[in-house]
């Protein structure tokens, strides 16, 4: 089983550090473009497998694409993250050139691949991607629910003082601030969240938990890499174990939820095909509003983008 990290910057390097971690695959190739960039990082992270007991090997190559040669999974990571003061839709132009041109060379080599992207604006660039590839949606998603759904049990955990791990809950739409959360959909240990906390009191959290990663770009001047890794590597092992887990991912919708072309965040089955299963869950007119709201906002980034790479 060879995986393949398109960019060794944070976000590429924590992908191939924790999945080195997992022992679960027998290749990592990392790529980025910048000289001996990825050669060291794998190197770095090759000399702690003795330590992890890992038997996972690890190559970086600088833009040679060969190596990736019928890779199962391609992850993503290409592009600028953002800065202070950015918003994920600030990058939108200058990444959807890069992603597509990373697609296109991926693709050639591993024509059967999974693509995961982690770019932002997330949902734009996992649907560049998806037309760039020109393979089927269900092998084409992008990582953005796992990690704001992370970040919102984690903020729950903290208020409620219990268990990250007993909170299950669901979010919908874009991976930015028109995400959806759902306070209907959210339990902790099959108890609803209502029991805990007033509608008014989640509010509070939803909206922490949409500032997440720009808390994280004001810390540190640059984009959370250590989540959202984290993120993209669950993703891997659903798919590589072929587990059927649940998680809210960006795929392409064909009418699901009454949205046509676009990418957007919703609960899918993920296993060795990739995306298996789209679930559509009911919602109230008020989470239907605010679902549309999302797509609009990102339909309204891909109409402005110059799509002839
Ligand atoms: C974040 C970036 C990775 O949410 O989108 O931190």
């Amino acid at each position: 089983m060879k995986i393949t990290i398109i960019g060794a910057g944070n976000v590429g390097t924590s992908c191939a550090s924790l999945l080195a971690q997992k022992d679960i695959v027998n290749e990592i190739i990392l790529i980025d473009t910048k000289e001996k960039l990825s050669e060291g990082k794998s190197l770095d992270i090759s000399q702690m497998s003795s330590i992890i007991r890992s038997n996972t090997r690890i190559f970086g190559v600088t833009n040679d694409y060969s190596k990736s040669k019928n890779s199962e999974i391609i992850i993503i990571t290409s592009g600028i993250p953002r800065k202070k003061g950015m918003s994920r839709d600030d990058l939108a132009n200058i990444n959807a050139k890069i992603i597509s041109s990373v697609t296109k060379k991926s693709i050639f080599f591993s024509p059967n691949a999974k693509l995961i992207i982690v770019s932002n604006p997330l949902d734009v660039m996992t649907y560049i991607s998806y037309l760039t590839a020109k393979i089927d949606s269900s092998r084409v998603m992008g990582m953005g629910g796992i990690l704001d759904t992370a970040r919102y049990r984690f903020f729950l955990s903290k208020k409620l003082d219990c268990s990250p791990l007993d909170i299950h809950t669901l979010l919908l739409g874009g991976h930015g601030d028109t995400m959806v959360p759902l306070y209907r959909y959210t339990s902790i240990s099959g108890i609803p969240l209502m029991e805990f906390l007033s509608e008014e009191e989640n509010n509070v959290l939803i909206e922490k938990t949409k500032k997440g990663g720009e808390e994280i770009v004001n810390l540190l001047g640059t984009s959370a890499w250590i989540s959202p890794s984290a993120s993209v590597i669950q993703m891997v092992e659903a798919i590589i174990k072929n587990s059927k887990r649940i998680f809210p991912c960006s795929v392409f919708l064909q009418g699901e939820y009454k949205l046509k072309n676009i990418y957007l965040g919703v609960p899918v089955v993920l296993g060795k095909y990739g995306i298996e299963k789209i679930i559509e869950i009911k919602l109230n007119k008020k989470e239907k509003i605010l679902l549309n709201k999302s797509f609009l906002h990102v339909k309204n980034m891909i109409q402005k983008l110059d799509l002839n790479f």
